[in-house]
């Protein structure tokens, strides 16, 4: 590693860093920090800073298809040792990289507050969330277990071996910029599969960050390959279409996940493809107010409404709807500071970019157009930097405005009314997408009867909190298909060989 290139290749922030081991530009092939073969490098920029040229993190490497098709190369050969490598050693050494993630969890989190904008408490919370899936795998990975099954012929056996996959294509979002990497990286690893990763361009410095903790942690050369590039649709049509790979695990919108799903057919890869949803938040008039208060703004506004399992839509009983958005609306005006994440106090950052600004007036100016009303907030802040918006609570929504149709990933709360649980449910799976889906209700007939009635992968009863590890986290619909983490998430690194054992007497 050329100390020298890295150190004259990041910002002033990046430098406060206390373990600067963590501090990486290059990529990680094969147990070596590497430049791109081009010569080509891309700027990582802070959400938060304002005016732009004070927002430079660093200049990172961008490697190109030749450099992905190496470390492809790489990762194959590792993977004729590693799937020979026990589950409980493979156990071992996510359990080291879990532990190391939490020794060092302040800087990694002051990364992820860097390059995302997340609040620290947030960044913080996905540090312990994001190791919590190499816990898990380390608990999963000694349990990987094939079945013998009866035969028809008495004279046969037959057994079903779990072998790993091969080659794994990883590709992350920005939203969670470690815990979409670990929670598929520990699953592959459990199974005894090698990867290749692509992080998001704009927060490539906390996965580089992962690999050298997977350095430390000792794990063999070439089991994680993570290569930052700002040439994001070249790279994944790359690793879609390379006969090598064999399975390719992608996070990010329903539109890309079509494309990688057209490029992976010409090798009839095995995806698993977690995309975008329109949750839906459901109050029904028999609902604890102040804990679905709570929960609404837990769930809307976490990451300011950029997760893929934000509630997008709030339907309220009509009944509670004046009383509900009068707490909602009061809870936000007092709990809620926006500011940069790392400053003391701040609850909410910014956006991760103009394009998602663009996003969010889009669908606050169309709403107010057919007569949608605003509650809370509506506006950019720019105040704070350009990134920067109001968290705002709209009334009076309605299925014709495009909020109501299309995820919004902002802060942008739209409150539905509807009256009869019947109407709601109909509403409420209106869409081509089902990740998340969440009701308040005391009801425990409706309990059930809605939580099978939502058209979703993953819902919440009486709790915006669902995510950690143990959760078979997915979705149905135009959200994709796959379940990570929880006791499936293993299977899908996995492929079942049927051997007939013959001649038993
Ligand atoms: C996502 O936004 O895709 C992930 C959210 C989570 O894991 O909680």
């Amino acid at each position: 590693m050329s100390s020298k290139r890295l150190y004259s290749t990041i910002g002033p922030s990046v430098s406060t860093i206390k373990n600067q081991n963590l501090v990486k530009t290059q990529a990680f092939v094969n147990g070596k920090w590497i430049n791109s073969s081009s010569g080509e490098t891309f700027e990582v920029s802070d959400p938060a800073k304002y005016p732009k040229e004070e927002s430079k993190l660093a200049t990172v490497q961008s490697m190109t298809e030749d450099d992905y098709k190496s470390a492809i190369q790489k990762a194959n050969e590792s993977f004729q040792k590693f799937k020979k490598v026990s589950g409980r050693e493979r156990s071992t050494l996510l359990y080291k990289l879990y532990q190391l993630m939490h020794d060092n969890k302040e800087d990694l989190a002051k990364l992820v507050v860097l390059e995302n904008g997340k609040p620290y408490a947030d960044a913080l919370g996905e540090v312990v969330y994001a190791a919590s899936f190499f816990q898990w795998f380390a608990e999963e990975a000694p349990r990987v277990s094939s079945d013998l099954i009866q035969s028809a012929n008495p004279e046969n056996q037959i057994l079903a071996i779990r072998q790993p996959i091969g080659v794994c294509g990883i590709l992350t979002p920005w939203n969670f910029p470690l815990a979409m990497i670990t929670r598929k990286l520990g699953a592959a690893v459990a199974a005894g599969c090698t990867t290749v990763i692509k992080p998001a361009s704009e927060t490539p410095l906390a996965a580089l960050a992962l690999a050298q903790l997977s350095e430390e942690a000792g794990f063999p050369p070439g089991v994680v390959n993570i290569l930052p590039s700002h040439e994001s649709a070249k790279i994944g049509k790359l690793v879609c279409e390379d006969p090598i790979i064999k399975k390719v695990s992608f996070t990010g919108s329903t539109n890309v996940g079509k494309i990688l799903m057209k490029q992976s057919s010409s090798t009839l890869k095995k995806l698993s493809l977690e995309l975008g949803g329109n949750a839906p938040f459901i109050v029904f008039e028999d609902a604890d107010l102040e804990k679905a208060v709570t929960g609404a703004i837990a769930s809307k506004f976490r990451s300011s409404g950029q997760t893929c399992i934000c509630a997008n839509r709030l339907f309220v009983h009509e009944s509670i709807y004046d009383e509900f958005t009068t707490k909602f609306v009061e809870k936000l005006k007092k709990d809620v500071k926006l500011g940069n994440g790392l400053d003391e106090g701040v609850t909410h950052g910014p956006l991760i970019h103009d394009r998602s600004m663009e996003k969010v007036r889009e669908h606050i100016e169309d709403a107010v157009d057919k007569g949608a009303k605003v509650l809370l907030g509506g506006d950019k802040r720019p105040d704070l930097g350009e990134n920067f918006h109001d968290l705002t609570v709209l009334g009076d929504v309605t299925p014709k405005m495009l909020i109501f149709n299309e995820e919004t990933f902002g802060p942008v709360a739209p409150i539905i009314k509807f009256s009869t649980e019947e109407e709601v449910i109909k509403l409420a799976n209106d869409t081509p997408v089902g990740l998340a889906g969440y009701f308040y209700a005391k009801d425990y007939t409706r309990l059930f009867r809605v939580a099978e009635a939502l058209e979703v992968g993953m819902v919440g009863a009486n709790t915006a909190l669902i995510s950690e590890a143990a959760l078979p986290f997915g979705g149905v619909k135009e959200s994709g298909f796959g379940r990570e983490g929880s006791k499936f998430g293993v299977e899908d690194y996995t492929v079942i060989k049927g051997v007939v054992i013959g001649g038993i007497e």
